[in-house]
């Protein structure tokens, strides 16, 4: 069923669809929440809520949720796991409310949903509370269920979202985590003061990041038609861009109805490399880090195997990249706690021109509900 997501009184500007205004609002989305996260003054995390619960006690943070909010929640398990040293383990709902894992006493539970309706994701977080976890979640929908049977909320503000591909929610949810992730790097000790501030920073470079990544359209839009007759199209990443190429995956096929599969890079050649051929698109996402040289050399794996190759990096990665790609997506050069938010616009926008290209209904998806309320 489908909640009432306010479309009523949202209009789509002059967008075409839903999905095109609402990527377009992504920098105003994250300005706005990051305003309600941050004291850019003081170049400190300060979230909305006070804290029920001291992330320097806890031995474990589990994550659940469902969709683009999963690959959100993987992203962040990145982020606490590097900045906060805290272990956290991150599953789909559906998954974890049946394996009823067991959880130690006053553990931190975190779920992630934009609609705050999602039944999966409801019972797991009930799950959790006959466990005696401390329950935190991440909404968009401030007055949902999710939010109601929380004992602290951390919004996304980011205004209703009406397309069912989500975008804006995406890209506020990560938004919202990385301000937690840094918030619990500050509390456990892992984060001097110097780091928080640099990070900071790059938060607040963040819009202006978005602005830039959604330059690259014309680009992008000019892969519509080779992508269009593609059977099967992939997606590459490694460490916390893993996650975005799983959500470009998600996004590519949901409104494009033409598969695509996700996959870790350095996992690519543990199967699926055997399908790769000259009509097979290989989205790489990969700006330049610690691991740009790694998923390089998967990268020229797959190009020797006639894969034909569409990188999104920045000028450094580019430099790097080698003679065969077919083509390059340039992203700005950013801090790499924000790389996987400001390569979610591209991964949005390769599935967004495709699906127009083919004349999908972009905003209502075959088979696809907004929000998820039955099992
Ligand atoms: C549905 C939507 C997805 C969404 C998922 C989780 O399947 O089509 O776009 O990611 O539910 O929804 P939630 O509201 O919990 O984030």
């Amino acid at each position: 069923s489908t909640a009432n997501t306010g479309a009523e009184s949202v209009s789509k500007g002059n967008h075409r669809h839903f999905m095109s205004k609402e990527i377009y609002e992504q920098p105003d989305t994250i300005s706005h929440t990051l305003s309600n996260y941050v004291n850019f003054a003081e170049r400190k995390v300060q979230l909305p809520q006070e804290l029920p619960f001291d992330f320097a006690k806890l031995s474990r943070l589990t994550i659940s949720s469902c969709g683009g909010s999963y690959y959100a929640a993987m992203i962040a398990k990145y982020w606490f796991e590097k900045y906060a040293r805290l272990p956290v383990e991150v599953d789909i709902a559906s998954e974890f409310r049946y394996r009823e894992p067991p959880m130690e006493k006053d553990g931190l539970a975190l779920f992630v949903s934009q609609s705050g309706e999602t039944a999966d994701t409801l019972a797991a977080l009930r799950y959790c509370v006959s466990q005696d976890q401390h329950i935190a979640s991440i909404v968009n929908v401030a007055e949902s269920t999710i939010a109601r049977e929380s004992d602290v909320v951390f919004p996304t503000l980011c205004g209703p979202e009406i397309c069912v591909a989500s975008t804006k929610a995406t890209t506020a949810q990560q938004t919202v985590l990385a301000t937690l992730a840094i918030a619990a790097g500050k509390q456990r000790g892992i984060l001097s003061d110097a780091q928080e501030a640099e990070m900071v920073d790059a938060l607040a470079k963040l819009p202006g990041a978005m602005s830039k990544a959604l330059a690259s359209e014309p680009k992008i839009a000019s892969l519509d038609k080779s992508l269009s007759k593609a059977k099967d199209v992939f997606y590459l990443g490694r460490g916390a861009l893993y996650p975005v190429a799983l959500e470009g995956a998600l996004k590519f096929k949901e409104i494009t109805y033409i598969h695509a599969e996700g996959y870790a890079a350095g996992e690519l050649k543990h199967g699926p490399i055997a399908l790769i051929d000259e009509k097979v698109p290989v989205v790489v996402v990969a700006p330049s880090d610690a691991l740009l040289e790694k998923t390089l050399s998967n990268m020229h794996e797959v190009a020797a195997r006639g894969g034909n190759i569409i990188l999104i990096t920045d000028e450094a990665g580019a430099k790097q990249a080698g003679p065969d790609i077919n083509e390059i997506i340039l992203m700005p050069e950013v801090h790499e706690l924000v790389q996987p938010i400001v390569a979610t616009v591209p991964v949005q926008l390769l599935a967004y021109h495709t699906a127009v290209f083919m004349g999908t209904d972009v905003d209502q998806p075959r088979n696809l509900a907004k929000s998820v309320t039955v099992e």
